[in-house]
């Protein structure tokens, strides 16, 4: 197999993250069914068969297939073709949706997360189809456009759909190496319940000399709130919250002890932080990886021109999420949270907790044979033992696959840490775009090896 950088890969790369398919601002729909097409396109011409979008309420689903290696595995090759918004376009060195390569880097809103790691998954099958005109194992690919806004659409169709979407496994190349160069696979993710926090006082704005001293006021109303839930040492304080919080094993700890990591560079270099905030007594692994967190996006409400406005506000809205792990019940937390902003709501306004979007936490066992293989792809693309670790962040995909088809999730990352996903200047690193079609098509070859 070659290693050589292909350029019609990254040619192709860059069609895809030239369309703009933000899901969440609805003024994009045409580029999120442009992008659909796109994918759609792409694994038709890689040879696979029923190659089509699945429409439904919501953005498309793109669907294709490949099933002609009888008595060998199936798996469920998963990504996404939405992008988080490009905001602040200021900080952009390029244009977002302008790719560049710069170094060994293509920077583009997507480059990591995840057109290009959804792209090394189609570019794997197809090098193998187009090589040997057959694949190891039969593959079922099933891309969505709306995982960066909570995932409703595949996550009914998933529930509709088992059989349809029968395997062993699903491959998802949508989280990160532990650190450039180091092989990883991801058996963990932490779960959220996103929505908005709102909070109304009087029926209109009120001038705050004349008032001020009598009336509520929503936006310290809101600041108030948010204490009361998360104290300064970053300990959450909604009763009954880390009740089915399971701690990571001793064993899980060790390795995590032993991963490359200075804590002092991650402070400085990747979070550019001047001091990490959270639970003190909690390692900073463990703090990321197995504790739920609360965290406040953004804030709406009052003035917020150029130059002084003196407003008591009728109402603020806060943008706030809380992250889950591990055995907490997406409901249950939805409930907790919202009784916990009722009882320290301030008096005079009132306050409610509404969900946008919600996911549940994921914990994969790697002892499962379709994770040894992968262990041993990426080993030996790499050159060196694969890591496991826990991801932060969510993919709500891998708890309902879990739920309704009973199969683990194979998360082989490409992403490093320094890629900005979510942030200015995302980007891929192009080794390892490459290496990453590679350990897919010796993964796919290594799971053709394994029984059905
Ligand atoms: N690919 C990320 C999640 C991720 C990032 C996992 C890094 C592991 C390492 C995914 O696209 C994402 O951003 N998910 C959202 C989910 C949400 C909006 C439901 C997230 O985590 O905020
Ligand atoms: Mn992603
Ligand atoms: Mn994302």
């Amino acid at each position: 197999m070659s290693d050589q950088p292909n350029s019609a890969h990254l040619e192709g790369l860059k069609t895809f993250l030239r369309i703009p398919s933000i899901s969440t601002l609805s003024e994009h729909k045409p580029d999120i069914r442009r992008a659909a097409e796109f994918v759609r396109d792409e694994l038709r011409a890689a040879g696979l068969t029923g190659a089509a979008l699945i429409e439904g309420e919501g953005n498309p689903l793109v669907f294709a297939e490949w099933l002609d290696a009888p008595g060998k595995p199936t798996l469920l090759l998963y990504g996404h073709y939405d992008v988080q918004p490009p905001d602040p376009l200021e900080e952009w060195i390029s244009p977002p949706f302008d790719p560049a390569v710069r170094g060994d880097d293509i920077f583009a809103r997507g480059a990591s997360d995840d057109k290009g790691q959804t792209y090394i998954l189609i570019k794997a099958v197809e090098g193998l189809l187009r090589a040997t005109g057959r694949l190891p194992v039969n593959v079922k690919f099933l891309i969505e456009g709306e995982e960066e806004t909570g995932g409703e659409h595949i996550a009914r169709y998933v529930a509709a759909h088992p059989d349809r979407l029968k395997a062993g496994a699903a491959v998802i190349c949508d989280t990160e190496m532990f650190a450039p160069e180091l092989p990883t696979l991801c058996v963990g993710l932490r779960g959220i319940v996103y929505g908005e926090l709102v909070v109304e006082g009087v029926g209109q704005d009120l001038h705050s000399g004349v008032y001020g001293g009598a009336a509520p006021n929503p936006l310290q109303a809101i600041a108030e709130i948010l204490c009361a839930l998360k104290d300064r040492d970053g300990h959450i304080r909604i009763p009954g919250f880390h009740d089915r919080v399971v701690p990571p094993s001793p064993a899980e700890r060790d390795a995590w002890a032993r991963l490359p990591f200075d804590e002092d560079d991650y402070r400085s270099r990747e979070v550019g932080a001047r001091e990490l905030t959270g639970e003190p007594e909690i390692p900073l692994l463990e703090r990321l990886w197995a504790r739920p967190t609360l965290e406040v996006h953004g804030v709406r409400g009052g003035f917020v021109g150029e130059g002084a406005k003196t407003v008591i506000p009728a109402r603020a809205v806060a943008k706030i999420s809380t992250r889950l792990v591990a055995d907490q019940r997406t409901e249950e937390a939805e409930r907790q949270l919202k009784d916990a902003v009722r009882a320290v709501c301030p008096r005079g306004v009132s306050a409610e907790f509404r969900t946008i979007h919600s996911a549940g936490p994921s914990l994969v066992n790697p002892d499962n044979p379709f994770i040894r293989a992968a262990a041993q792809a990426m080993t030996q693309v790499f050159g060196k033992e694969t890591v496991y670790i826990r991801s932060g962040g969510s993919i709500p995909i891998v708890g309902l696959f879990d739920q309704h088809l009973r199969i683990p999730s194979v998360m082989m990352g490409f992403g490093l840490p320094d890629d900005r996903i979510h942030s200015p200047n995302e980007k891929l690193h192009l080794p390892n775009f490459f290496r990453g079609i590679q350990a897919v098509s010796r993964y796919l070859e290594q799971v053709g090896g394994l029984s059905a």
